[in-house]
């Protein structure tokens, strides 16, 4: 009895304890280790499932929906990678501002009550140019990336350790009582670990033992690393970590899965990577069952947009549009709602997950089960059935249970099948575009056609073809290389012939448009080769090379090589003209980009004519369009147009390549992401710089929704929060749990 008051006692007193620390907004840190069985956040070990959403992929004023609509669909961490190009675009001068807001995404996370895995990287690949280095990396004398090489690793612990400074001043480390639970240092480093021999591992022992000085007071990971060095914990990426990940490299290290990718990302040449619902149920149910896994990560959740030249080669601008939410913030039905049924099932058992005992065995040839108790009485069981075609019909415990096919069941209190992986429940959705502004007459358009430089107007000269990525710094995509020439005597049926290790070029001669060519994201070379109209006085060649995109991954990144490997022009069988070693004149970018004409402020720069000239390469074309009201996302569609870049009101929204088709005979992507914060309700500027030559009268700005959306949000309301619409419950109920009185 006195026991029993003595507890109560002690209760009111923590109670009350709590109260004060909170009101009187005393921070209160939460430590966070782990064990065998899962990460352990203030003395409790935890399930957890997490989504990937890059805060430079979206913008600040979307961050609260997509956050709130990963919150919704059970997600209880956001994991993000940290962006050092964006953060450190000149040695030592930082910007963390805009989209560039580290500390302002992480708040907001924390404002909704969920946690973050930070992934510092540095190195990062994720699709994004150089894998997230600073260009200026690339010129540090002696430098060589991602190995045991003092000036790459004096660069990466120092902007290691300013990103752990910064999330340490504003007290943002779940043991200051902020919401980072997890770090992750280097980057599937093992992919090519080998190449770098015995200075391969001495780095990774060097890199984990930096990171862990920093005491964050959280765990790191190394993804990929089946050697990750004690403490630090190795974690799975991939699509089947079930049935591929070799395990935690100690007993007592959790099963955890960085990278469960709900796709795959896209490049300009292929098609979408579709994964249905229930396969990444399916491979995150076995991962808890099989694996004892207790932390999922959707890579994405939220895939959203490569704006700019921030994508890696050949990389569409949409990234992971087939996430759980869309590229636009919008959700994927039934991926979201799917997964979020996954989640609840699983969190429900969370106690007989973390703290009971585990058994597994066989019921059927292919069909296993896999059961956790507690000794008090929770109970939840998996049975797996890996027939690809065949339901079973399983005895478990008794009770008779019809497994679809390559599906699992969870069974709550280990009798009641309370989710199946195959089986959804969620009615589908599908998205749609509606024309808002079109800009279909010559009279809204204005161009500009780019001046072609000849040899006389460079500065930039050189005995050799110059390697591409090391002379523009990356300040362009494009890269001039032109020359003068005489041939000795007539040159019958000229042909020039151009080997390159960039990604496109457009050849000139005299100024006439010759041809293009381009590879493709799989094979890193291609030939340009056309009949040329050539004079027998002195000719102007100037050829145009351009990337679409830096490389992203790969041992020795900072030795890769891009531009014109070798030209020639061939005049008949016997003479053949070679320019590889020959007086080369540079420009870097084009005209109309040193001019930043995409920007209001510098459009009197150059002469606009008025009228669009159809399919004119290399011409800069320029509108002026409103947008609707309300809050529904905005796209340009692009269908008419060949290959360039785009920007809305100075700010460029990517990449575009509509002229390169998938094997499908279908573009690889004809939507173009306006984000509504881009954009004013009237007088909006969009600048098009088009390579190839399109139609701009062929052009719309679109609005994009779903069908589930549009019917519950027939009354537009657009004073209030925006977002607000898009959060409505998507879970239909099921025909039988229609109740009607
Ligand atoms: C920082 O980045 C933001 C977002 O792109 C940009 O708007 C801003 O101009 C940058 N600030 C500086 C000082 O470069
Ligand atoms: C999962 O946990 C159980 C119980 O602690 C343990 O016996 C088993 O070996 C673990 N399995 C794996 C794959 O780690
Ligand atoms: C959650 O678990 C409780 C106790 O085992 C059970 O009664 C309930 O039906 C479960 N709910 C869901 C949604 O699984
Ligand atoms: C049970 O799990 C152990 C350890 O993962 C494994 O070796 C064994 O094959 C499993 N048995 C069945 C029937 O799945
Ligand atoms: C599996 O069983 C369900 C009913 O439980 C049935 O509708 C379905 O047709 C069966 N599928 C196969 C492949 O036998
Ligand atoms: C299954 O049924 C048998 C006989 O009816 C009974 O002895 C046994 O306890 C039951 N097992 C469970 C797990 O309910
Ligand atoms: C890069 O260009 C500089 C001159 O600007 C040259 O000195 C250096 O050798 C070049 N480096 C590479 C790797 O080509
Ligand atoms: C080549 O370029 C020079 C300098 O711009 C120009 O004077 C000359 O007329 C051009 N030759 C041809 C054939 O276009
Ligand atoms: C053109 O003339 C130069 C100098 O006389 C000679 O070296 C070269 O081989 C000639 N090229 C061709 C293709 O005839
Ligand atoms: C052209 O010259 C370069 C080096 O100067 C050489 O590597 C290349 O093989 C030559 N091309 C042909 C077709 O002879
Ligand atoms: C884009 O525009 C073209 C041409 O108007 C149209 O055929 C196509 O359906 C549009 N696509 C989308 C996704 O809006």
């Amino acid at each position: 009895m006195e026991r029993e008051m003595r507890r109560r006692r002690w209760l009111l007193w923590l109670t009350m304890a709590m109260a004060v620390a909170g009101s009187s907004g005393a921070v209160r840190g939460a430590e966070v280790t782990y064990d065998g069985r899962s990460l352990i956040i203030d003395r409790q070990r935890k399930i957890l499932f997490s989504g990937s959403i890059h805060y430079p992929r979206s913008t600040p004023q979307m961050w609260p929906s997509l956050i709130k609509k990963a919150k919704e669909g059970g997600v209880d961490v956001i994991q993000t990678y940290v962006f050092w190009n964006l953060h450190e675009p000149w040695p030592g001068q930082y910007n963390f501002s805009g989209r560039y807001d580290l500390v302002g995404f992480i708040n907001e996370i924390q404002a909704q009550g969920l946690y973050v895995c930070l992934r510092i990287g540095p190195f990062i690949e994720a699709e994004w140019a150089y894998g997230g280095f600073p260009f200026w990396l690339h010129d540090v004398p002696g430098i060589v990336f991602r190995t045991d090489n003092e000036p790459f690793k004096f660069y990466m612990q120092k902007f290691t350790t300013k990103i752990v400074n910064l999330m340490k001043s504003e007290g943002l480390y779940a043991s200051q009582g902020g919401p980072i639970i997890l770090s992750q240092i280097e980057n599937e480093y093992q992919n090519i670990e080998a190449a770098f021999q015995e200075q391969g591992p001495s780095y990774v022992q060097w890199a984990a033992s930096m990171a862990v000085g920093l005491n964050t007071g959280v765990p790191w990971v190394m993804c990929k690393q089946t050697d990750a060095p004690d403490p630090v914990i190795n974690t799975c990426n991939g699509m089947r970590c079930g049935e591929t990940f070799t395990g935690p490299n100690s007993p007592n290290k959790p099963a955890l899965w960085t990278e469960d990718w709900t796709s795959f990302y896209e490049v300009y040449g292929k098609g979408p990577y579709i994964r249905s619902a229930e396969d990444i149920a399916f491979h995150a149910a076995l991962f808890i069952a099989k694996m004892n896994g207790s932390y999922i990560n959707y890579y994405m959740y939220h895939g959203g947009t490569n704006f700019g030249r921030t994508g890696s080669g050949y990389v569409i601008t949409s990234y992971y549009d087939q996430a759980p939410i869309d590229e636009y913030g919008l959700k994927r039905q039934p991926k979201w709602g799917h997964l979020r049924e996954l989640h609840a099932a699983v969190k429900n058992y969370s106690a007989p997950l973390l703290q009971g005992a585990k058994a597994n065995f066989s019921i059927g040839p292919l069909q296993q089960a896999y059961v956790f108790e507690e000794e008090t009485g929770g109970c939840v069981s998996f049975l797996v059935n890996n027939d690809p075609t065949n339901n079973a019909t399983v005895q478990f415990r008794n009770i008779s249970v019809e497994l679809p096919p390559k599906s699992i069941s969870i069974l709550g209190d280990c009798n009641n099948v309370i989710f199946n992986t195959a089986t959804v429940n969620v009615e589908g959705n599908t998205r749609t575009t509606t024309v808002s502004w079109k800009f279909d007459s010559d009279d809204k358009w204005e161009e500009f056609e780019d001046v072609i430089p000849h040899f006389s107007d460079t500065t930039l000269i050189s005995g050799t073809l110059l390697e591409q990525m090391n002379t523009t710094k990356d300040i362009s995509d494009y890269l001039w290389y032109t020359f003068r020439f005489q041939p000795n005597s007539s040159c019958n049926t000229p042909v020039l012939h151009v080997e390159s290790h960039a990604h496109a070029a457009h050849a000139f001669v005299n100024d006439l448009h010759i041809g293009a060519a381009h590879g493709n994201h799989d094979v890193k070379v291609f030939t340009l080769e056309y009949p040329i109209p050539l004079q027998d006085d002195m000719n102007n060649i100037s050829i145009l090379s351009n990337m679409v995109g830096l490389p992203d991954s790969g041992a020795f990144m900072e030795s890769k090589v891009a531009g014109l490997t070798q030209v020639e022009i061939q005049c008949d069988q016997n003479e053949v003209y070679n320019f590889t070693e020959y007086l080369w004149g540079y420009q870097v970018g084009l005209l109309g980009e040193k001019l930043q004409i995409y920007e209001e402020q510098n459009l009197e720069q150059v002469d606009w004519s008025s009228g669009t000239s159809l399919n004119q390469p290399l011409t800069w074309y320029k509108s002026v369009f409103d947008i609707p009201e309300g809050s529904e996302p905005l796209a340009l569609n692009l269908s008419t147009m060949g290959k360039g870049e785009a920007w809305v009101n100075g700010q460029s929204i990517g990449r575009y390549w509509v002229s390169f088709l998938a094997p499908s005979g279908s573009p690889s992507q004809i939507l173009y992401h306006v984000p509504r914060s881009f954009v004013e309700p009237s007088g909006n500027l969009l600048v098009l710089l088009e390579e190839d030559g399109g139609d701009p009268l062929g052009v719309t700005l679109v609005t994009v929704s779903t069908d589930d959306i549009k019917e519950k949000s027939s009354t537009p309301s657009p004073s209030i929060d925006t977002n607000s619409k898009y959060s409505l419950p998507d879970t239909r109920m099921r025909r039988g749990d229609l109740k009607f009185s």
